[in-house]
């Protein structure tokens, strides 16, 4: 743990009043509000927590388990917090300095900066990152061919880009979590019996019947939600508690067929046409 210096504060930020921490980037798929919901089907006890497909890293705040390991396949997202967890401060510094220069000339020039690729501390790729998120339109990350952020600004009048007080909460409880880059099936290497497996994986098109062969919109074909099942399948033979969330859709039910489910209602919150946004279910899978 360190002792976070005082900057002086400049703008209005968003104030966690809950001991808690509470995710630091804006994320698809995000589950910050289903919580209330899933909360019933938690494990009493276990081991390890695992959260594969990590994002903003909702579900591992709520729960605040003693010891994680937190993965997901995008690099920057998961050295943005290592850097947290390793050099707060040097974080908190560089967001105080984004913060006070945010204009949609200066939002273009960090995109670019980030891009480039050649700022050498990992604590200003991170302050980067997450100044970039909070600004750009619905907290989408998106790249294009070249592994380019390619998002573009989103209409805040006064985005809130950081909580001090949340993201010193977070590096204390990032405090005894081992971060990986890898891809979900990575999480057999590390699973063991009693540990507690999350899957969030991109979800399965709504529409999608249960002779569904695509690619969803974010590349996440339809063999990685079979590749996904399988993995499921060995966790829970290994005797891991293993719970997943995905679309209420036929290819879905059909994909755990063998496990229990329960359904929940989500409103969707990242949607850029308006008339979309509205509650849709999700199944949640659990082993036991
Ligand atoms: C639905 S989001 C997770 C949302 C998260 N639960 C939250 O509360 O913000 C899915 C995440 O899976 C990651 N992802 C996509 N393909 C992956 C893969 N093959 N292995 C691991 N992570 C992957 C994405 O980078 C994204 O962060």
């Amino acid at each position: 743990m360190v002792a976070i210096p005082q900057l002086p504060s400049v703008q209005t930020e968003e104030i966690d009043d809950s001991s808690k921490a509470s995710p630091f980037v804006k994320w698809a798929g995000g589950k910050r509000k289903l919580m209330p919901q899933f909360e019933p089907y938690f494990p009493k006890s276990f081991q390890s927590y695992h959260e594969p497909f990590l994002g903003g890293g909702a579900f591992f705040f709520h729960l605040q388990p003693r010891h994680a390991v937190l993965s997901d396949i995008n690099h920057r997202l998961i050295e943005t917090y290592e850097a947290i967890r390793d050099d707060l401060p040097s974080v908190l510094e560089r967001l105080h300095y984004h913060r006070r220069r945010h204009s949609k000339e200066y939002f273009y020039s960090c995109r670019q900066q980030l891009n480039k690729g050649d700022l050498l501390l990992k604590s200003d790729r991170a302050a980067l990152m997450i100044y970039l998120n909070k600004t750009c339109f619905n907290g989408l990350y998106r790249e294009n061919s070249k592994g380019e952020f390619n998002v573009p600004i989103g209409r805040y009048k006064n985005p809130s880009i950081y909580d001090r007080e949340n993201l010193t909460t977070v590096h204390n409880h990032l405090q005894n979590v081992e971060l990986r880059v890898a891809s979900f099936e990575l999480v057999l290497e590390r699973a063991k019996p009693g540990d507690f497996v999350y899957f969030d994986p991109p979800y399965v098109p709504i529409s999608a019947t249960s002779s569904f062969t695509n690619y969803s919109k974010d590349g996440f074909s339809a063999a990685k939600q079979h590749l996904l099942a399988e993995v499921f399948r060995k966790l829970a033979e290994r005797g891991c508690f293993v719970m997943l969330s995905n679309s209420d859709c036929g290819f879905v039910r059909e994909l755990y067929r063998d496990f229990r489910t329960e359904t929940v209602t989500a409103a969707r919150s990242i949607n850029s046409r308006a008339k979309k946004r509205g509650a849709v279910n999700e199944v949640l899978v659990m082993s036991w």
